[in-house]
């Protein structure tokens, strides 16, 4: 049977992925070092692990749905999926191997736990989705590790719930385990932590809320489900919200997990970013 590994968040501030490229001279520039210095023990985990496939969960800002369609939760089940976001200039990285088998599986088990979910046979990714990938995999060396993208609504409201996207999470995680093949599952979620990148409010950061669901979201995941959208807009920023990914990946991994390894930088662009590794605990 498939089995969870463990949980892996990252930011995915699409200026990183301009800047990956350059990581090994960026190290030691003032700006980029403490928050590349968060990721060496990330991957070595990563290594380590070998995970076969990565179910990464992340938001579309606009390339894939756009404000005419949005659907709540969307799940990719393509043979391949390439990076197409806008902002830097076309990207030239390595397409991305999908796992349809696994993503019909999930679709089809979550469907049937009450999770309505869009099927996407074709789909393209953004940073959301790809600056962890070149994040975790250095040198977008993640040509061994198959990948099923699981898209949430961050961007046109009404967003589904945190206590919602945990259920989601939870359901994503029973799909995963109910699976037949011995694989080893890794699931990510991307985004946050406080953000916000327009309005009156831009470049709000809240050092303390972020800290304390870093801390939350291993040991007491619930208490986080008990904010409302408009709460954790008010605490984390408009895009803060995209905290709801990574309350899904810990929904997926269930039970009881420890931290193996953090890291927590403000900022880069306008946004506080922050790494978690994250095992089932045995
Ligand atoms: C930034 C952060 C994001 O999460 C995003 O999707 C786009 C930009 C930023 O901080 O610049
Ligand atoms: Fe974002």
């Amino acid at each position: 049977m498939a089995r969870i590994i463990g949980g892996l968040t990252t930011s995915h501030i699409p200026s990183i992925g301009n800047a990956v490229p350059n990581e090994d001279e960026l190290r030691n520039d003032p700006y980029w070092k403490p928050f590349f210095a968060g990721y060496p023990p990330a991957r070595e985990w990563v290594q380590k692990m070998k995970p076969d496939v990565a179910v990464v969960i992340y938001n579309d800002h606009g390339l894939n749905f756009f404000l005419d369609k949005m659907p709540t939760f969307s799940i990719g089940a393509a043979a391949q999926y390439t990076h197409a976001d806008e902002g830097w200039g076309i990207p030239t990285i390595p397409p991305f191997r999908g796992d349809a088998d696994l993503s019909w599986h999930i679709i089809e088990s979550v469907v049937e736990d009450e999770f309505d979910v869009t099927t996407c046979q074709e789909m393209l990714v953004d940073h959301g989705f790809t600056v962890p990938m070149s994040l975790f995999w250095k040198g977008n060396t993640y040509s061994d590790v198959k990948v099923v993208p699981v898209c949430i609504n961050t961007v046109q409201h009404p967003l589904p719930s945190p206590a919602r996207c945990f259920k989601f999470g939870q359901a994503i995680g029973r799909a995963i385990e109910s699976y037949p093949k011995d694989i080893k599952v890794v699931v990510l979620g991307t985004g946050g932590l406080s953000h916000q990148l327009d309005g009156e409010r831009a470049g709000f950061i809240n050092k303390k809320f972020d800290l304390l669901c870093m801390d939350k979201i291993v040991n007491d995941p619930e208490a986080l489900t008990r904010y409302s959208i408009p709460e954790l807009v008010e605490l984390s920023g408009a895009q803060g919200a995209e905290f709801i990914l990574w309350l899904t990946m810990r929904g997926a991994l269930g039970g009881k997990v420890r931290m193996v390894h953090s890291n927590y930088h403000i900022a880069i662009s306008n946004t506080a970013t922050a790494l978690m590794v994250i095992e089932k605990a045995a």
